[in-house]
């Protein structure tokens, strides 16, 4: 089965990798093929700075759920803002709950839980998943660069451990279980072929590796330079363009050589960010299918 065919089955994908490699734009192109491809989905986006809306042409969500094409909707999601839905949900009197979200000690408790606004976003996926409003197939979520998808998808075990015994500790080990079924959840990592971000993603590899057991579905080379010409005559653009897709070449081969897992390669396009982009990206990927 094709990369991309292994990812149409799942229910959570979870798109990782450094800050500015494209993890964004990535969720956004994912989330145009595997629609295109019947699936209804939904890309929720956890950074504050909203700019899915902006990949995918459509109005902001701040914090509401937009169409963003068919079977597609984009959602923009505030820690906070999920973890007080949350409340609402269990605690069935309004008057109850606000008091609850209002008190001081509520939001001590947010700030220090460990792992409780991971899992509450991971929780909400999960939610959507079965809500019915819309009717999803498939999450995908643009995970936080700095919490760094690791992290992210650690914390409910870490919760389930912490409140053991209570609801919030029997939730969190749902989920973890969840996380952890390779049917039907998967992690995909973006990177560009430069020094740090190879890096960090053989780091990464090794971290999903040891702490979760969990192997990369697919691993995406964004924004590769073109090869030049042997006959384009030297000169300042042309020298730089060379070298930097000689770069391109050697941190592709220094990954390769520690992943032997499903990997595409993007071309970086001279296009703005938006839907241009995005579409033509996702006929790229859908071409380069491993
Ligand atoms: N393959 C590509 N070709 C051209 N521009 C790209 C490509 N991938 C990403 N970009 C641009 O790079 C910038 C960073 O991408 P983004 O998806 O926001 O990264 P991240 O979410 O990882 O911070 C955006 O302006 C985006 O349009
Ligand atoms: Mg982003």
């Amino acid at each position: 089965m094709s990369a991309l065919a292994r990812l149409a089955e799942w229910q959570l994908l979870v798109v990782t990798g450094k800050g500015g490699v494209g993890k964004t734009t990535l969720t956004a192109v994912l989330g145009r093929l595997l629609a295109g491809r019947g699936k209804r989905v939904l890309l929720l986006e956890v950074d504050p700075r909203e700019s899915l809306h902006q990949v995918l042409g459509t109005d902001p969500s701040g914090g509401e759920i937009v169409q963003a094409g068919p079977r597609l909707f984009i959602q923009n999601l505030q820690p906070g803002a999920v973890i007080e839905e949350m409340v609402r949900d269990k605690v069935s009197i309004a008057y109850l709950a606000r008091k609850i979200t209002e008190s001081t000690a509520f939001h001590q408790f947010i700030e220090g839980a460990p792992g409780l606004k991971e899992t509450a976003l991971l929780g909400h996926a999960y939610r959507m998943l079965h809500s019915g409003r819309p009717k999803v197939d498939l999450v995908i979520l643009d995970a936080p660069a700095t919490g760094h998808g690791a992290t992210m998808l650690a914390a409910p075990g870490l919760l389930a451990k912490a409140a053991e015994g209570g609801q919030l500790g029997a939730l969190a080990a749902d989920l973890a279980a969840f996380l952890a079924d390779p049917s039907r959840c998967g992690v995909v990592l973006a990177t560009l072929a430069e020094e740090m971000p190879v890096q960090e993603t053989l780091e990464l590899i090794d971290l999903l590796q040891a702490r979760l057991g969990i192997r990369p579905a697919l691993i995406v080379a964004n924004g590769l330079y073109p090869s030049v010409d042997e006959a384009t005559p030297p000169g300042r653009s042309t020298d730089f363009l060379r070298a930097r897709h000689q770069l391109n070449e050697s941190e592709l081969a220094r990954l390769m050589e520690a992943w032997d897992g499903p990997l595409c390669h993007l071309p970086l396009l001279p296009l703005e960010r938006g839907p241009t982009l995005v579409a033509e990206l996702a006929r790229l990927l859908s071409e380069a299918d491993p």
